[in-house]
């Protein structure tokens, strides 16, 4: 694999170049984690927390970083988390994402607060596989219909995001006062009679936060597709969820964006693992940089991880071809970290294949 020459080589590069080339306000609503944003710190250092046990004399010359997740094989465990608002790091928004996901094998997770719909992300990226996240609306009208949408466009999962019953406390937001430009607008919001330029507590305010397990029990019976929820940070909401007729976990404190000084994912996903890992499929995210953190994911019981931030970051470097590059070069470090552990198939990571530094 060859990355285009002018692009950055590596995430860290990809994020400094966005920063130059963002404007401030949603630079820092990307950029941005709750509170003190100590969680959003500690999401990239839980994983540099862990170290790699590699194994040598293994014959790599063959190498499969394939993983299952939801009854279907992947190419790689490398999936694109569901963010809002790509319209405001490039014009062409998701359908840039999306088409960059489908090159690079990647299922393209679409947010409930894209500036595409469902439909428009189908038609440019047809061959991509594709879930949609849903945030379940005050008008649940709205989120009815977004289901509606993802069943007709052939999208495979509803990612339910369960840790925004309000939105967390964002200060960068607050300071800068940034609010999302009219012209940037996502259809659902549209669809709830919301026009003109309006913040993100407002946004937060047209999520439902009387959300149960009951509601998760019933859309999971009633839904055509597999149901994930994410945003499980504890053993016990992930038996829960297990119960409740749901078919994954993302494992997620929402890029550190929703309640300070909780756990990294990395942190919470052995104890999960171990309570759910043989009833649920797993899946981890937050400050997935690097493919060695990508295989120690897999090796704590992740079947894939996504990332959010650096897929913005691509985007907003160089539209498709950036954000394509982002998630090849993930693919490609995933790739060399395998034959360096010394394990030539993602299936055979496991906890022996990883040590947590004391
Ligand atoms: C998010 N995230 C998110 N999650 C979700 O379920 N629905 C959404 O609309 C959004 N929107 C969103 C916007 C932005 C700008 C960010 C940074 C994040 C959370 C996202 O899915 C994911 O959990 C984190 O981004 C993962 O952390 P990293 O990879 O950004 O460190
Ligand atoms: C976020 C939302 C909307 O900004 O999920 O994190």
């Amino acid at each position: 694999m060859t990355l285009p020459m002018d692009l950055p080589r590596t995430i860290a590069d990809f994020e400094l170049r966005a920063a130059e080339l963002l404007d401030s306000g949603p630079q820092g609503y990307y950029a941005g984690g709750a509170g003190d944003e100590l969680t959003l710190r500690d999401n990239l250092d839980a994983w540099r927390r862990i170290a790699i046990r590699p194994r040598v004399l293994v014959d790599v010359s063959e190498r499969d970083p394939g993983t299952t997740v939801l009854g279907r094989r992947r190419p790689h465990p490398i999936f694109v988390a569901p963010t809002a608002y790509h319209g405001l790091a490039h014009p062409d928004g998701e359908r840039a994402t999306a088409r960059a996901a489908a090159a690079a094998g990647a299922v393209f997770c679409l947010s409930s607060l894209a500036t595409a719909s469902p439909a428009e992300v189908a038609e440019a990226a047809p061959e991509g596989e594709r879930w949609l996240q849903l945030y379940v609306f005050r008008d649940r009208g709205v989120s009815d219909e977004l289901v509606r949408a993802a069943v007709e466009h052939g999208y495979e999962a509803l990612v339910v995001t369960v840790d925004l019953p309000v939105l967390g406390v964002r200060d960068r937001d607050a300071r800068t006062g940034y609010a999302i430009p009219d012209a940037v607008a996502a259809p659902s919001v549209g669809a709830m009679g919301k026009t003109g330029a309006f913040s993100m507590l407002e946004i937060g305010e047209l999520i439902d936060p009387s959300l149960t397990w009951a509601d998760i029990a019933q859309l999971a019976e009633r839904s055509e597709l597999p149901v994930v929820v994410k945003g499980v940070l504890t053993p016990e909401d992930a038996r829960l969820a297990a119960e409740h007729g749901v078919a994954g976990v993302v494992v997620s404190n929402h890029g550190g964006r929703q309640l300070d000084t909780v756990a990294a994912g990395a942190d919470a996903l052995p104890a999960i693992a171990d309570a759910v890992g043989d009833r649920v499929d797993i899946v981890v995210d937050g400050g997935v940089r690097r493919g060695t953190d990508v295989l120690k994911a897999l090796a704590l019981g992740a079947r894939a991880v996504m990332v959010g931030r650096p897929v913005i970051w691509g985007l907003a470097v160089d539209g498709e071809a950036g954000a394509r590059a982002v998630l090849d070069l993930l693919v490609a470090e995933f790739d060399v970290a395998l034959a360096l552990a010394g394990v030539p198939r993602a299936s055979g990571l496991g906890p022996e294949s990883v040590q947590i530094r004391g």
